[in-house]
């Protein structure tokens, strides 16, 4: 029995612009998937409708045109959701409180925001899979803050799918990524971050954005899957 079902289902990813989540809208493109991204940025925007999606222009943590779009989009299959920012790392005990605010700022809250809008909008046989970060389990130094927040997201999965059954929800739970997430670091200590990082993951580099699309997709696709968190991070937790 095939499990993937993806021919002309109607997918939105919520920050499908860049990184983990344009990989994801290529790869259910490819699938067949009728696949809209949705992000901030006018130039990302426009490389991705030039990727021949179809791309909006939708900031997560404006609720109320969240539920503008989602009313004006109809009925959905699956939905997505890959936003976030760099935003929060650091050993606790000089971690700055309002950075960490910040992350919430830009991860958490957006995300329940962008759930809660989309929900009376998704077809019973539909799912959401948010993207979380192995932070929440690899339990590395100056990790905490983004444990906490990708944790918090995490433990939700198997209540929302009791509570709103049968729609599925999931998680993929990454470990390092090399996305534009890692950009404001600098090129230079980008690669020193991914070079030193490198040495502690079993498997021995970063990932690529693909891989982490690949288990997005399994989840999405999937109709026995839900409220469960799917790890991939190379062995690093
Ligand atoms: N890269 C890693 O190493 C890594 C590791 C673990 C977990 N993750 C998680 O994976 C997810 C995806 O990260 P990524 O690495 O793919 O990062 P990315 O390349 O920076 O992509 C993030 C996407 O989210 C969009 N976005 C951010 N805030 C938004 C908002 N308020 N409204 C709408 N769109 C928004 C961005 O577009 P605009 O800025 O144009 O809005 C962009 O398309 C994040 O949740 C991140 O925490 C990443």
């Amino acid at each position: 029995m095939k499990t993937h079902h993806l021919q002309q289902k109607k997918v939105i990813i919520a920050g499908g612009t860049s990184g983990i989540g344009l990989a994801t809208a290529k790869t259910l493109a490819a699938e067949g998937a009728q696949v809209t991204v949705t992000g901030r940025d006018p130039v990302k925007l426009k490389e991705a409708g030039n990727s021949r999606l179809n791309a909006q222009s939708l900031d997560s943590m404006d609720r109320a045109a969240l539920d503008a779009f989602f009313s004006s989009y109809g009925s959905l299959d699956h939905l997505v959701i890959t936003i976030g920012s760099g935003k929060g790392m650091g050993n606790f005990a000089d971690l700055d409180l309002t950075d960490l605010r910040d992350a919430y700022d830009r991860k958490f809250w957006p995300l329940l925001n962008t759930v809660q809008a989309a929900l009376p909008h998704i077809r019973p046989t539909g799912s959401v899979t948010i993207v979380s970060a192995a932070s929440s389990k690899a339990k590395l130094p100056g990790t905490s803050g983004l444990a906490g927040i990708n944790g918090g997201l995490e433990l939700m999965m198997e209540i929302w799918a009791r509570e709103l059954k049968p729609i599925r929800f999931n998680a993929v739970s990454p470990g390092l990524v090399d996305t534009p997430w890692w950009d404001h670091y600098g090129t230079e200590a980008k690669a020193a971050a991914f070079k030193s990082f490198s040495a502690q993951i079993p498997v021995g580099r970063v990932a690529q954005p693909e891989e982490v699309a690949d288990a997005i997709q399994f989840l999405v696709g999937n109709e026995y899957m839900t409220g469960k968190v799917i790890v991939i991070d190379g062995g690093i937790s």
